[in-house]
């Protein structure tokens, strides 16, 4: 009999269905865990279900599924941030998902809960810090650090050593060029970078970046993680 661990997705959304279908190909693929339920904060979405799996409350799951593993399925690194600390705060363990398309070398280092989506390469001497999400089909290229809560949105790419402090959110088709080894290209906590950029040098914590070569569209003050 085939070994099962109940595994609970946070997060009721898009996101939040993607994530369960990731799930679902790494079981399929031979992974133990087994997406059973979402959990979701929002008292409208709670008792119903998504084709067959059912939105869950927090205190409902502690009680079904106690001490369960769960992965936080929002593309917002702040959003996720909160979610991961009130899930472990009720006892669930933070889950890393990894889509068997995934090309990767054994020289990458994971923190929990992380997330990398269909069709992602990532090549060599990488880390991932805790609750990173990689979305679909990006690249992510030698000497790299994302730290806690980086989001990269499909198709993003970054060249080699690029640092992305807590939280930096990478939008859509955005490409990050390269650093050195002496001077990595380094992106501040909680900016974010708009869908399209290409960003060509350092830049601090807080902003908004957009265009080609990006700039700074104006100062962030909410959604620093
Ligand atoms: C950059 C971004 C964060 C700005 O969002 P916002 O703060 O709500 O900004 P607005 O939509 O009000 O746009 C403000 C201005 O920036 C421009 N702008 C917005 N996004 C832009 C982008 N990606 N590139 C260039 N210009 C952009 C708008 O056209 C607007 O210009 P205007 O003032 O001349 O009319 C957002 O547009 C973005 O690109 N997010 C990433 C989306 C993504 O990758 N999603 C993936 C989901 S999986």
């Amino acid at each position: 009999m085939r070994r099962q661990s109940p595994l609970l997705i946070y997060g009721a959304g898009g996101s939040g269905r993607e994530t369960a279908w990731l799930a679902e190909q790494c079981w399929e693929h031979g992974a133990d865990e087994v997406p059973v339920a979402y959990l979701d904060d929002e008292a409208a979405k709670v008792n119903s279900s998504i084709r067959g799996l059912p939105i869950l409350s927090l205190q409902d799951a502690v009680r079904k599924y106690p001490r369960a593993l769960f992965t936080a399925a929002v593309g917002n690194p702040a959003t996720r941030a909160q979610l991961t600390e009130r899930a472990k705060h009720h006892g669930f363990v933070e889950h890393t998902l990894v889509h068997p398309s995934v090309i990767r070398s054994r020289h990458i280092q994971f923190g929990r809960g992380v997330v990398v989506c269909a069709g992602t390469t990532l090549t060599t001497d990488i880390k991932l810090g805790d609750g990173v999400q990689i979305n679909i089909n990006c690249t992510v290229s030698h000497d790299c650090v994302l730290d806690d809560y980086v989001t990269l949105a499909p198709g993003a790419h970054l060249c080699g050593n690029v640092h992305l402090r807590r939280g930096a959110y990478v939008g859509a088709g955005a490409v990050i060029k390269n650093g050195t080894p002496a001077e990595p290209l380094v992106i501040g906590a909680g900016t974010v970078i708009g869908a399209g950029a290409c960003v060509t040098r350092s830049f601090g914590p807080s902003l908004t970046l957009v265009g080609v070569p990006a700039s700074p569209l104006r100062k962030r003050v909410a959604d620093a993680a």
